[in-house]
């Protein structure tokens, strides 16, 4: 008898165009893990909305990144988008009373985006919802009993209060009810901007730091062209006697490696060390590599964008499936809990 599979889960903000930090650092992974694992993945609106947002430009970006997760390979079936699953914000509170307000307020997470809002002044506005974040995380995480969590480093105290709120669950109602779910971290790698390598690639940088997976293939080869490499005195490193590599052209050979070119890596490399390889050639070989990567995903997101009256129905009807998990969880939580079922 096969064994059932471990469940994967995870979530992603609804953030607008998608470039290759994102693409390599976590949906090619999420892409991956389907082969062995069942797997749920979430664009989570409901926490897009702890921090001050537009209705039309929020709709558009969750249908914006709908296509653009199924294009990089995601199943449809395996999506769900989080508004169409009410029941997260219902298990939401249930745990809002189940974990303390002393946890919630060391989430650095917090901490971080309260002080970039505050910075932003104009709208220095922040949010119950903001602060509440990690405790809604914990909901989507455990309303699918998932084993596993892929996510970066940075969302791993996230992982610790959804388990902390697992085990209170368990304790306080005497009974192994949730998984105790574990972070998958995956070795990704970390993207830099091309513009400024010392920074990672992100969109609130500005447009220059950032290479976007749905780009024109112009734009990638105009982008990798200006990408900063160094000025040519470059030092020996004693330990393994090669040359040092500055954090700009380290950041191009990552590329070309994650792109999936290890041969031409591999050579370019060798030509790295022997102080044969012109950046000029680098750089083409990379911007390539990557319009060659890219491009399937552009024509892919023209394909369901062209049927894209399916694809809304297709992915409403994915909700709707994973929907059913997520209430089966909640009748059982709320029989647990002492709170009522529409049938008591
Ligand atoms: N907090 C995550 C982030 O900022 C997004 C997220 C929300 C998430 N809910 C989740 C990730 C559940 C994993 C599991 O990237």
């Amino acid at each position: 008898m096969s064994e059932k599979r471990k469940q994967v889960l995870s979530c992603i903000q609804p953030t607008g165009d998608m470039h290759l930090g994102n693409y390599f650092g976590a949906v090619k992974n999420w892409v991956d893990l389907q082969e062995k694992y069942d797997c749920v993945y979430g664009i989570v609106d409901y926490h897009a909305i702890t921090m001050p947002y537009k209705a039309d430009k929020l709709r558009q970006n969750v249908w914006d990144l709908t296509l653009n997760l199924l294009a990089c390979g995601i199943q449809p079936e395996s999506l769900f988008i989080q508004s169409l699953v009410p029941e997260h914000t219902e298990l939401g509170w249930i745990f809002n009373c189940m974990a303390s307000y002393g946890e919630v307020t060391r989430m650095t997470q917090f901490k971080d985006k309260s002080a970039q809002v505050k910075a932003g002044s104009k709208d220095s506005f922040i949010s119950v919802g903001l602060f509440d974040y990690p405790v809604l995380q914990a909901a989507d995480i455990l309303i699918y009993k998932a084993d596993y969590v892929p996510v970066g480093k940075d969302q791993s105290q996230h992982l610790e209060l959804a388990r902390n709120i697992a085990q209170r669950f368990n304790t306080q109602f005497g009974k192994e009810y949730f998984v105790l779910p574990e972070t998958l971290f995956t070795e990704t790698p970390n993207i830099a901007s091309t513009a400024d390598p010392t920074r990672k690639m992100s969109k609130s940088a500005g447009e220059k730091h950032w290479i976007g997976v749905f780009a024109e293939e112009e734009r990638i080869r105009k982008q990798v062209k200006s990408a900063v490499t160094d000025a040519g005195e470059v030092e020996m490193d004693e330990a393994s006697g090669e040359r040092k590599m500055s954090a700009g052209v380290a950041n191009l050979f990552m590329l070309l490696k994650a792109s999936g070119e290890i041969e031409t890596y591999n050579e370019m490399k060798k030509g790295y060390n022997d102080s044969s390889l012109s950046y000029g050639d680098l750089k083409g070989t990379v911007a390539e590599a990557l319009v060659k990567l890219t491009t399937p995903f552009r024509e892919k997101k023209a394909e369901l964008y062209a049927d894209r009256k399916n694809v809304k129905r297709q992915i409403q009807e994915s909700s709707a499936n994973i929907r059913k998990v997520a209430q089966q969880t909640l009748r059982e939580v709320k029989e647990i809990t002492g709170l009522l079922n529409p049938k008591f």
